[in-house]
């Protein structure tokens, strides 16, 4: 699904110099006293449909001024690419660090982001780094540019333009995180695939990548909440189950630019972003797609785990693959990082809790240490082996994950049964209001828009299979065959059996000094094709305010 509106025409941005210059710019037609010049009119009226469907104030913010965004038609240039795809990425600091990114199949030239503030209008130019990788089951290439913006101010909108020679600029507008203790909110939610039909099957279309008209109800939905940012726990579009990956890949970002451009979108790699060929590790679309915060990683591991910092939070992005024992990917690669992902988890933790200005640890990761449905992934024995230990080590205070297709949550957990599953032991059982300096909760947000959800599948009482390791090549499945140990799951506090969709909103409360902070969350069902929501469960995580 496209942005609302698209400018066409080359336009030319104040402060920059245009491509092919006209020699008659004329600078001084803003200030005429009645009627509306061709200039204002394209300025307002363009920009106005493009960022009215998806901003509060960034968008509000531009009209007043008479010397904002310029922008004026030309013909377009025939057999340029398009600026495609375009979404944002906080940088480490999401308070003063944002990557502006898009996507084509062709070489363009000298690609760029034009940056201002509502008020004043463009007045700075990045330059775009590309990024290129060639799918190995098309033979495509894909080339992807990031442009970086630093230096920003916090808590402050941005207009911003996405540019290439000949191309029509592409508008978005971004804010900044606050520094520091302040409230603010964001979203999670994991598993969307797309809503488009991908596939021409003789004579009728058709998707192999679990597709579902979902997909564009749940962003839709994210849009109306209008969060800092969106936290998508992995398994986005499940290109690797698909025909042609590159269209699936761009249907995704096509879905989503119309929210993912306005706040950035923090992706988690899923099984799914595992694509036979693509890197010795199967990520190298995923990777080339995002340009995530810097983790100090191998270029090989580029991207695949993360932390950033909005205010009081620190979220830690993770990689599942590398320590789960199901084999869910196009292949096999457990283990893959020889436990750097594992070395780096640590050390990020223990900065976390040393950080005085930061309350709130979250982490964001695919598979689940939690599951009481049956006949779906269950949980990762990998997963309370290695990652359970950390958290609790280091108080985690909320993991978002996904993987199975439905929403359920835990009591806060701390450490595990000495039993061949590791059962998570709770160690409270209110459900309301949750201490969460005594565990850690954990929460299944896996119901973005596939078309195979699973709340359905609940056990009637809470079990849990857990996939405890593999076994040989199995032909039937494609995949290493699964070993499970059913459980009871005294950790179960919450399932929601009713809605296939649906995601979580977080409001971080900041409190006052001497006193508590509190992390609020509200999980909604979406309903309806507008992106209709429904509150289905809530809770409040609490703690003493640090610093
Ligand atoms: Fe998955």
């Amino acid at each position: 699904m496209r942005s609302p509106v698209r400018i066409h025409a080359v336009a030319c941005l104040r402060y920059e110099t245009c491509m092919d210059e006209d020699p008659k710019p004329a600078d001084g037609d803003d200030a005429r006293p009645s009627g509306i010049s061709r200039r204002t009119l394209l300025t307002t009226g363009a920009a106005s449909a493009i960022v009215g469907a998806g901003i509060g104030v960034g968008g509000a913010l531009m009209w007043p001024h008479p010397r904002g965004v310029t922008v004026w038609p030309r013909p377009d240039r025939s057999g340029v690419s398009p600026v495609a795809g375009l979404h944002l990425q906080f940088g480490k600091n999401a308070a003063t660090e944002v990557v502006v990114s898009w996507h084509t199949t062709e070489a363009v030239g000298n690609p760029r982001v034009m940056l201002g503030t509502p008020a004043s209008g463009f007045g700075r130019t990045a330059h775009a780094e590309t990024r290129t990788y060639r799918d190995a089951k098309s033979g495509t290439e894909v080339r992807v540019n990031h442009a970086r913006l630093d230096n920003l101010s916090p808590d402050t909108d941005y207009v911003y333009a996405a540019v290439h020679d000949g191309a029509s600029p592409e508008l978005g507008t971004v804010r900044t995180a606050p520094a520091g203790r302040s409230p603010l909110r964001f979203t999670s939610f994991g598993d969307q695939s797309t809503p488009n039909l991908n596939r021409l099957a003789g004579a009728a279309f058709a998707s192999d990548n679990i597709r579902s008209p979902a997909a564009a109800d749940t962003t839709t939905a994210i849009e109306r909440i209008g969060p800092l940012f969106n936290l998508v726990n992995g398994d986005l579009c499940y290109a690797n189950l698909a025909h042609d990956r590159i269209r699936t890949w761009s249907d995704w970002f096509e879905n989503n630019t119309r929210s993912a451009r306005y706040r950035p979108w923090m992706p988690a790699a899923g099984n799914h972003e595992n694509e036979l060929g693509n890197g010795p590790i199967g990520y190298t679309a995923y990777q080339t797609y995002f340009a995530l915060p810097d983790a100090g990683s191998d270029e090989q591991f580029r991207g695949l785990w993360y932390a950033f910092t909005a205010g009081s939070v620190r979220v830690i992005t993770l990689n599942n693959d590398d320590v789960c024992f199901q084999d869910g990917g196009n292949f096999y690669v457990h283990g893959y990082s020889g436990g750097a992902q594992k070395r780096w988890l640590e050390a990020e933790l223990a900065d976390a809790r040393r950080d005085p200005g930061i309350d709130w640890v979250v982490v964001c990761m695919h598979q689940t240490a939690i599951s009481t449905t049956d006949r779906t992934n269950g949980a990762d024995l990998g997963i309370r082996q290695d990652w359970l230990p950390l958290f609790d080590r280091y108080h985690v205070d909320l993991v978002v994950c996904g993987h199975e297709h439905h929403y359920e949550r835990a009591h806060p957990v701390r450490g595990t049964l000495d039993t061949e599953t590791r059962t998570p032991i709770p160690v409270a059982t209110r459900t309301d209001v949750i201490d969460s300096t005594k565990g850690t909760v954990h929460v299944v947000i896996g119901g973005g828009g596939t078309s195979a959800p699973s709340n359905a599948l609940f056990f009637p009482q809470p079990r849990c299979r857990v996939l405890t390791g593999v076994g040989g090549f199995d032909a039937a499945i494609g995949h290493k065959a699964p070993i499970y140990v059913t459980e009871d799951a005294p950790w179960s506090a919450f399932r929601d059996r009713d809605n296939p969709y649906g995601f979580a909103v977080f409001d971080v409360d900041p409190g006052r000094a001497g006193g508590n902070t509190s992390l609020k969350a509200t999980h909604y069902a979406v309903n309806g094709p507008f992106g209709a929501l429904t509150v289905v469960d809530q809770f409040t995580l609490t703690k003493p305010r640090g610093g």
